[in-house]
């Protein structure tokens, strides 16, 4: 009789623990798939059209954690052939093309099911900022047909868009501090952490025709044409940003030769931001195109002039100072051009040009003038900067930023309905877990210790 009773006891437990045990491995396996299922991914691109360049990148993301942050990452980025967009003014069908081999890439990469799902943007920045002062006419043509190719393209294409310098800087910053995961954090015990408001980081920017910066001020923004606000994760920011077109580095550059054309008595001019013995052959038209030189070019300029360089970087930093402009600085408090250059910060930055079309030299000692004296950072806050062109695996600009916030990724509210739902099968999964131990543990205990016979 007791031994009838046994077995039967041991065979409900054992059955138990296994329906419990399968219960739990089932819902294991839920949230695993969920995860690693590749058809549970999004795909979103951006072009980011620059004045030097263009460059594709392809961002991904899991479906069903698409408001979570930190899971966004960078599938591809593509370099596109050729010069920026803004360069195609004469022949503007060429500006589309152009982007035709990242296009395809991008294409190959996404699985051809979801292509039509996929958003796809063009963001175009300073360059075309310049040529739309320039002529609004040929940047509209260009725009044009950019949009014609990636409209063309099997892919959800939002539109071609000028950024104002504005939300260039503060796109760059939700990039930054998105990557960073000094906006929310997902913990490991399953809860949203809001990392605290000093965490946040300033983003400066250097592109090819403007410089951005952008930061959380310590006090109150008096000139509210600098200030921008967004709600992310049920936080309001608000961030002082300042684009400063023309202080980019290629077209301070353009400016300092033509300075020093106008200055120069002959086609051979003397730059001192060069080591010696470089010398490249400039066309002085292309220098005066830019809506940036505020001068016409000297009527005896020969058709193609001679720099030669001395490699002096004093002088260099002397020339760079003289183009910044005092007035355009006053009342900001953060342009003293008053300070002194400081040579122990130097050779950071001092780098040879090692062959013609190399303006590193030039670049770095611009870079260190504008942080040290347009900005006004000091040997106290020098060491933190930090510069970097990749956080993460991911390329740092304002296209991250800029997709994150036109597919609502981030969103204004802190997400709660996908915690609940993980909280429940975690939850769930420990307690069937815990139950397959007990009705387990019965077994054992009735199998040793039940009297026999
Ligand atoms: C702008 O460009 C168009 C086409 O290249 C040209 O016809 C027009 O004269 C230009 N306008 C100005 C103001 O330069
Ligand atoms: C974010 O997207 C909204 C439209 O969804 C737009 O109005 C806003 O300007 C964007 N923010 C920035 C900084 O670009
Ligand atoms: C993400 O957030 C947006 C807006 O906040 C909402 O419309 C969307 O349904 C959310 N998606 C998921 C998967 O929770």
């Amino acid at each position: 009789m007791g031994l009838t009773w046994k077995k039967r006891v041991l065979t409900a437990l054992l059955g138990a623990a296994a329906a419990l045990g399968l219960t739990t491995l089932i819902l294991l396996l839920v949230e695993a798939t969920s995860v690693l299922l590749p058809a549970d991914t999004k795909f979103g691109i951006v072009f980011d059209a620059g004045s030097s360049h263009t460059s594709l990148f392809v961002y991904r993301w899991p479906a069903d954690k698409e408001n979570n942050t930190g899971v966004v990452s960078q599938a591809l980025a593509c370099q596109v052939k050729g010069p920026g967009i803004s360069s195609y003014a004469s022949n503007p069908a060429q500006a589309g093309e152009s982007l035709q081999d990242c296009l395809e890439e991008a294409l190959a990469l996404v699985p051809e099911a979801q292509h039509q799902e996929t958003p796809m943007f063009l963001g175009a920045t300073a360059g075309m900022r310049l040529l739309s002062q320039k002529n609004s006419s040929q940047a509209g043509d260009i725009f044009a047909a950019v949009s014609r190719v990636l409209g063309q393209a099997p892919l959800d294409f939002w539109g071609a868009e000028l950024l104002a310098g504005q939300a260039e800087g503060a796109l760059g910053w939700i990039t930054i501090n998105y990557v960073l995961g000094t906006l929310i954090k997902y913990s490991f015990s399953g809860e949203w952490i809001r990392p605290l408001e000093g965490t946040l980081v300033g983003a400066l920017d250097m592109g090819g025709a403007s410089t951005q910066i952008t930061f959380v001020p310590g006090g109150p923004i008096l000139d509210k044409s600098t200030q921008a606000t967004f709600r992310l994760y049920g936080s309001e920011h608000r961030v002082y940003t300042h684009s400063y077109l023309c202080f980019g580095r290629d077209q301070m550059l353009t400016r300092l030769l033509a300075r020093l054309v106008e200055s120069s008595p002959g086609p051979l001019v003397r730059h001192p931001c060069y080591h010696s013995g470089y010398w490249t052959t400039l066309s002085p038209a292309a220098l005066y195109e830019s809506p940036c030189v505020h001068s016409t070019p000297p009527p005896d300029l020969a058709r193609t002039l001679t720099v030669e360089g001395t490699g002096n970087p004093g002088a260099c930093v002397s020339a760079i100072r003289g183009l910044f402009n005092f007035s355009s600085c006053e009342g900001r408090g953060h342009c003293a051009f008053d300070g002194v250059y400081q040579p122990p910060v130097r050779g950071r930055f001092y780098v040879e040009a090692s062959s013609p079309g190399q303006d590193r030299c030039a670049s770095g000692l611009y870079i260190l003038t504008l942080l040290l004296e347009g900005y006004g950072f000091r040997e106290e806050t020098w060491p933190n900067i930090e510069f970097h062109k990749q956080a993460g695996g991911t390329d740092i600009g304002w296209t991250l930023g800029y997709m994150l916030n036109l597919t609502g990724v981030i969103p204004a509210e802190v997400p709660a309905r996908w915690r609940a739902e993980s909280y429940g099968i975690w939850a769930a999964g420990v307690v069937f877990a815990v139950l397959t131990l007990l009705a387990t543990l019965g077994a054992v205990a009735v199998h040793l210790l039940w009297p026999q016979g």
